[in-house]
């Protein structure tokens, strides 16, 4: 591609620069078309449209890759650990032994929540969906920290960055003791952060807990998998809210109630329940037809991927994480991971999902595995949200610090009715 792209609007021609990422397609700058021309570009769901410039993560959806700072999936979640995908993430470089050492120590020294949160939470009804408490509690945070609001400094942004990711598995803890009526557990610091979370989870005041170090090692690696994933729906939200200059809690939160949708960080507890649906192996063939029915609403739940038109890596990592898990548990057998693997044979051979590009993602084994862990499955998205924290975070940091930065504004396409006069009530018929 050229350095600049012509575009003629109503006669008029004008040459739009073109811009080159590191890696990935080239951008074509439509920042002045507005003033130039008079036009707006259209766009609904942003298929064609990059809302900023970022140096934290890059898919290539054709050929299956994602890259956090550069770094593979693959790379990070087979050799390192969930913080220290968060310091790389917040910081741009992998830390030495002395900075992992020292973000560790601060992240675990944030870990609890204020005490008047206890009573905050116990305002809510025990069967909300522990996403809504996450939605209330993540904001309510905006009214306990003030000391890490101020966003123009560097040193607060910081600091309120610690406390989300320190804070965020302490709040999904105490939302799922709440709606299953058990006492909240306080943060243990003398272990890791996902050993922390499910001793939060599963502990008990009356038994001693002991965290199970391969389901441990497991939630480590599905944080990692679900860190960040560039400017999708959950994290443009995040960005969009900071952009007014907004509290930084109260843009994770907003993060958080965006995630929640089924299309987005709810696919996972979809997916799972299709395999349940389906039931044995023998009734994979049937659904495959449903899925490819023209006819039929039903979409194979876990396959498919708005920008991976390639197996997904993190699926990958996420079948492995499956196995190890079902394995502990000597459930090699589970008939729910043999409907899984079948499917997956199947639509991966089938001329539909070939041409159209389905390939499992995510979603299609993280529910197995979180449930077979004890997650139920309306905790599934709020594990998400934990994850995802230190990518909205970082996304938003950056987008602080970003000098084009303004605020979010898309414009529309008019399509109501035309300038028209009020008719009094009396007159109207
Ligand atoms: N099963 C059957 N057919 C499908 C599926 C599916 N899972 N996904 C897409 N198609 C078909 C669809 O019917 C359409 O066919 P046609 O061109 O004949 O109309 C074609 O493939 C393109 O589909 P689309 O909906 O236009 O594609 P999209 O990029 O807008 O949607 C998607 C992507 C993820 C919403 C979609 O594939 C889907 O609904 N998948 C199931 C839900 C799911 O697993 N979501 C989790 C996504 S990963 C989570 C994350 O990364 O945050």
């Amino acid at each position: 591609m050229s350095a600049t792209s012509t575009i003629t609007v109503d006669g008029k021609q004008i040459d739009l620069p073109v811009k080159s990422g590191t890696i990935g397609p080239d951008v074509v700058d439509i920042g002045k078309l507005y003033a130039q021309t008079g036009a707006f570009t259209f766009d609904p769901g942003f298929t064609s449209t990059a809302s900023c410039e970022s140096k934290i993560t890059y898919i290539d959806g054709d050929e299956g890759v994602l890259l956090y700072r550069g770094y593979p999936i693959e790379q990070l979640a087979e050799q390192g650990d969930f913080l220290e995908t968060c310091y790389l993430m917040l910081f741009g470089a992998l830390p030495t032994e002395a900075q992992k050492a020292d973000f560790d120590y601060r992240v675990t020294r944030h870990t609890m929540v204020h005490d008047q949160m206890n009573r905050f939470f116990t305002g809510f009804r025990r069967d909300a969906h522990p996403m809504a408490v996450m939605v209330a509690s993540v904001g309510a945070l905006s009214a306990f920290y003030h000391d890490s609001t101020d966003i123009t400094d560097e040193n607060q942004r910081m600091i309120a960055s610690i406390r989300m990711i320190a804070k965020m598995p302490t709040l999904a803890a105490m939302a799922y003791k709440y709606s299953i009526g058990q006492p909240f557990v306080y943060p243990k610091n003398d272990l890791d952060y996902t050993s922390n979370f499910l001793r939060m989870c599963y502990a008990v005041p009356c038994e001693e807990y002991e965290v199970n170090p391969v389901f441990a090692k497991a939630l480590d690696k599905i944080f990692i998998l679900h860190a960040d994933h560039e400017q999708n729906a959950s994290t443009s939200t995040v960005r969009l809210a900071g952009s007014s200059g907004a509290n930084p809690f109260a843009c994770i939160a907003a993060g958080v109630a965006c995630l929640w949708g089924p299309a987005h960080g709810g696919a996972n507890e979809a997916a799972l329940k299709m395999l349940m649906e389906i039931g044995t192996p023998e009734s994979v063939g049937k659904y495959v037809a449903k899925a490819k029915d023209k006819n039929d609403p039903f979409r194979l739940m876990g396959f498919g991927h708005r920008v991976y038109k390639n197996y997904d890596p993190r699926a990958r990592l996420m079948q492995k994480v499956t196995h190890e898990v079902l394995k502990e548990l000597g459930h090699q057998n589970d008939p729910l991971l043999e409907v899984a693997v079948q499917l997956e044979q199947i639509a991966l051979k089938d001329e539909y999902f070939i041409e159209k590009k389905l390939y499992p993602n995510i979603d299609f084994y993280s529910g197995i595995t979180l449930k077979a862990m004890g997650f139920p499955t309306d905790m599934f998205t709020v594990l998400f949200a934990v994850a995802r924290t230190v990518g909205w975070i970082a996304q938003w940091a950056e987008m602080i610090e970003d000098p084009m930065q303004k605020i979010g504004r898309p414009r529309q396409l008019y399509v109501g009715p035309a300038k028209r006069d009020y008719v009094p009530l009396d007159a109207r018929s």
